[in-house]
């Protein structure tokens, strides 16, 4: 097949079969040679004449990128949350955004659970304590946790990522609440699941799990006030987006014990912490993986791929976030509106 004549930027090195995908299909492909994120000047610059970009959720692509990128067809990011780019901005300039939905739900399940089983047990509390040769030997009181099986899972936001987790609870005879703007009767049938205003869901569950997207109306959804409706024997699970949950007031709870423990992926400023949390015995806090496994993060960079080579032949994307950029053309492919 024919090249397309297109000059790709790669923000940052993605798993080899994407970047092949990429030059197989294009006549020019351009990856970041440094495994870190571009800084906005650098960014500015080499988004600069290219027809398309695969970016990552560590690139904040606003209108300023945008505009350097002028010309450009899409923004394809390697991530299912696109809070990082201005979509709005993007169709005021008719470039397509795409993220890549589906493909993490399964790794992201798990690692919630590998969170809430990590801090309501006290795995990296207890391996920490071995290691420093602190274990004298079985004791009746040593690192006593919190039980799991039969217990209350509240998720919040029971989409794709939330109902997966939900319905890993099955093997734990656990009670599963629900709140969500709308009504998911696949997970009521499945576990039995209730929907539930949001302090209901706070006050009831042992661990409340949160899965929804960020945006204006998530920002802070887990502040002070939530925090002081859970129980105090309940564990905050976050593998969605840092600034959904406020840190700072999470770091206070915490250190209070006014809840039990907190797992994060995810932090409200990337890559740094809030002053606290890092010293704190009851937070569990990874790195941002929830997707990080090898066969996921193949297929996002593959389906990022996927999506900016679409776009880049004027077909629709199979995971455009901002449909209204194309039009039906006479032929009935879709195409860019210009
Ligand atoms: C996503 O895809 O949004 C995840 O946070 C990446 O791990």
């Amino acid at each position: 097949m024919a090249k397309i004549n297109a000059n790709v930027l790669v923000t940052r090195r993605v798993p080899q079969p994407a970047l092949d995908m990429l030059a197989e299909a294009c006549s020019r492909v351009e990856v970041n040679p440094d495994d870190r994120v571009l800084a906005r000047e650098e960014l500015l610059a080499a988004v600069k004449g290219r027809d398309a970009v695969l970016c990552l959720l560590t690139d904040t692509i606003d209108a300023g990128v945008l505009d350097a990128a002028k010309g450009a067809r899409v923004f394809a990011n390697c991530a299912v949350g696109y809070n990082n780019i201005d979509v709005a901005a993007a169709t005021a300039r008719r470039i397509a955004v795409t993220n890549t939905p589906g493909v993490l739900t399964d790794a992201t399940a798990d690692l919630t659970w590998a969170l809430l089983f990590a801090v309501a047990r006290r795995i990296p509390e207890g391996d920490r304590y071995t290691r420093a040769g602190r274990f004298k030997g079985w004791a009746p009181m040593l690192m006593l946790g919190g039980d799991i099986s039969g217990r209350t899972l509240g998720i919040i936001g029971a989409g794709r990522i939330g109902t997966a987790v939900a319905l890993r609870s099955r093997g734990f005879r656990m009670r599963v609440l629900y709140f969500d703007k709308l009504q998911n009767e696949a997970l009521e049938q499945a576990v039995d699941a209730q929907r539930v205003d949001l302090d209901t869901l706070l006050r009831e569950s042992d661990f409340v799990s949160v899965h929804v997207n960020l945006d204006a109306a998530t920002h802070h959804l887990i502040g002070a006030r939530e925090l002081a409706i859970m129980k105090p024997t309940a564990y905050l699970l976050n593998t969605s987006r840092g600034p959904v949950v406020d840190e700072k007031a999470l770091v206070a709870a915490l250190r209070e014990r006014r809840i039990a423990g907190a797992g994060l992926d995810v932090f409200e400023n990337e890559p740094e912490l809030a002053p606290g949390l890092a010293g704190l015995d009851n937070a569990v806090i990874p790195p941002h993986v929830g997707s990080a496994t090898i066969g996921t993060r193949t297929k996002m960079a593959t389906l990022a791929a996927t999506n900016l080579l679409a776009a880049l032949r004027g077909e629709r994307p199979p995971n455009i976030v901002n449909p209204e950029v194309m039009a039906p053309s006479p032929t009935g492919r879709a195409a860019m509106q210009t």
